[in-house]
């Protein structure tokens, strides 16, 4: 390892369990020297998993319902007391459509549905930042990365409403972006990763479908969650101190891509 975060302090949101690609940025936050406050909402707290790897990582947990103001104002101000100081990364990743869940189809919501998975996928990024910023909780050159996925810019149908709350999601990214790095010099990105098989992936309907879809279309192949940990690592990193305001994807090459031999063979029998 690199100690590329020795010193550095952080909050990492949504970890739930061994698949999750939190837990992983956790564990590769640990191995470069970084500390670090875990927390998730008190219902996926209560499956108790997050404590192995807080175990594993010496960090302490501190439950908050990324949608409640109030949970946030506790978890920034509890953080920077356990950790010493200001922070120098925030990860947001989480993700949730009821709708989806509930089985409703994009073109039959159930707006509130619509409106709670909206408020827990795109607007607790909103309220995460508006917490830090007011607390002025983060440290210049400080880094906060969200994740999200490309169905913010093409149609993947099965996304269902999520599509919507990625775009918003990475608007928000720029928006709150610029006060962020106008006024305390931090820098703030989504990164746009690949399926990925972890709880929130694999809950969207016919995720092996597209999944294998876009393993055979990028140039790379899908990227893991380990891989996308050791990407989002860099951005928390002293490394990448002039980039903000972008949406980055980790893809393999999906992104850029029309087609590739491999799909080509599928359709040409
Ligand atoms: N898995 C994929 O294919 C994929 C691809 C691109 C982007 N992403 C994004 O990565 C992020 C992490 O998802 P993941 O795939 O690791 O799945 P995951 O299910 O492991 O993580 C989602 C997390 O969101 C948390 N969460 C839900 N409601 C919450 C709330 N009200 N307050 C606080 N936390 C809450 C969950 O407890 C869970 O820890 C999400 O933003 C997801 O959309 C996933």
């Amino acid at each position: 390892m690199y100690n590329l975060l020795k010193g550095k302090r952080g909050i990492i949101f949504g970890a739930l369990d061994e698949n999750s690609i939190a837990w992983k940025i956790a564990e590769r936050a640990h191995e470069e020297g970084a500390t670090f406050v875990l927390t998730n909402a008190p219902v996926a707290l209560r499956m108790g998993l997050i404590n192995k790897l807080a175990e594993k990582t010496g960090s302490e947990v501190i439950p908050a319902d990324a949608t409640s103001i109030e949970d946030l104002e506790n978890l920034v101000q509890k953080s920077v007391e356990i950790l010493g100081g200001k922070l120098d990364f925030v990860l947001h990743s989480i993700g949730m459509s009821i709708n989806v869940r509930k089985g409703k189809h994009y073109t039959d919501q159930n707006y509130s549905f619509t409106h709670k998975g909206w408020d827990i996928s795109a607007v607790s990024f909103h309220k995460v930042m508006s917490v830090l910023y007011r607390q002025n909780a983060m440290n210049e050159w400080g880094s906060i990365v969200a994740l999200t996925y490309m169905a913010a810019q093409r149609v993947f149908p099965d996304y269902n409403d999520m599509a919507d709350n990625k775009a918003y999601l990475e608007s928000i990214a720029r928006s709150f972006g610029y006060y962020f790095g106008m006024d305390k010099k931090v820098r703030v990105n989504t990164i746009s990763q690949s399926p990925t098989p972890t709880t929130a992936g694999s809950g969207v309907k016919g995720f092996t479908g597209f999944f294998n879809y876009a393993e055979k279309m990028s140039p790379l192949g899908n990227a893991t969650a380990l891989e996308c940990a050791d990407y989002t690592i860099s951005l928390f990193s002293d490394l990448t101190k002039k980039v903000t305001l972008q949406n980055l994807f980790h893809d393999g090459g999906f992104s850029n891509m029309g087609i590739s031999q491999s799909i080509m063979e599928d359709f040409d029998k």
